[in-house]
């Protein structure tokens, strides 16, 4: 299984403060350490996060494959195109937003997706389709000659931690009032969907990534589907980075205090 690791939120941490650091092109040795394969990075239409700098020093210095997702919008498309990434995944973008909500909609939005796989190809860009795990959307993303889909694993993540959590912490209001033994339900409804959409893709040629909210405690569920190759996974880890590295961290500047 291929682990290819999101590092938007290094440049969410950096923009908080509007200086150089974290720099997130200084994470790409250490991914490489740490036996990540792959580095994805989003570039989004508002840059809340990485910026046209950022993806192009990424691109640039990487000794790993670079996966950026981007939206299907022609002018972030043609940056893509000269940016030349490893792959581009083409995912929904809301403004408002506070994370990618739900996959791309390849029956609604065909044309357009359609030409920006065209684009990407003429530029040797692997094309990966971020959607749910819906079979009308796996067999609209063959058609659209896609090499690879992404099934987004939000709904799973979220029922997940509704299930696994104290529930009034959960921002999910939308599991809020639902007993355990419906959430298992659900818990099993997605995972089974999950599942044939990873056999469907399997069986039309696609090659098969997921991700989106995925952690140490949720993956287990999602290595037993063995159509899947490569997960992306981004806040988990950089959010347990900041526990691992802080020990580190204090006791540097406390040497350099006390001498
Ligand atoms: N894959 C895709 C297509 C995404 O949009 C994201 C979020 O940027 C991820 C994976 C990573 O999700 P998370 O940060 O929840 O691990």
């Amino acid at each position: 299984m291929k682990l290819g690791v999101n590092i938007d939120h290094i440049a969410t941490l950096r923009n908080a403060r509007k200086i150089n650091e974290p720099n997130p092109l200084m994470a790409l040795e250490i991914l490489k350490q740490a036996g990540a394969e792959q580095v994805t990075i989003h570039l989004r239409e508002d840059r809340r996060h990485m910026n046209d700098f950022d993806a192009e020093n990424i691109i640039k210095n990487s000794f790993l494959p670079v996966n950026m997702e981007c939206s299907v919008n022609e002018e972030i498309i043609d940056i893509i195109c000269s940016l030349k990434p490893h792959r581009a995944t083409l995912v929904p973008e809301k403004r408002e937003e506070v994370t990618t909500e739900g996959g791309l909609d390849t029956i609604k939005n065909e044309k357009r997706i359609k030409n920006a796989i065209e684009k990407l190809h003429k530029n040797d860009i692997e094309a990966s389709l971020f959607i749910d795990p819906d079979f009308e959307q796996i067999k609209k993303s063959k058609e659209l000659n896609a090499e690879m889909i992404e099934l987004h694993t939000g709904k799973f993540a979220n029922i997940f931690l509704a299930l696994n959590s104290n529930i009034n912490q959960t921002p999910f209001k939308l599991y809020e009032n639902i007993d355990k033994k419906t959430l298992k339900k659900e818990l099993e409804i997605e995972l089974n969907l999950l599942k044939d959409a990873s056999k469907l893709a399997k069986d039309l040629e696609l090659e098969i990534a997921a991700g989106h909210g995925l952690n140490y405690q949720n993956v287990e569920e999602i290595l037993k589907i063995k159509e899947i190759t490569e997960l992306n996974i981004g806040h988990s880890i950089i959010a347990n980075a900041l526990f691992t590295g802080l020990f580190e961290a204090v006791k540097k500047m406390k040497k350099i205090i006390n001498g």
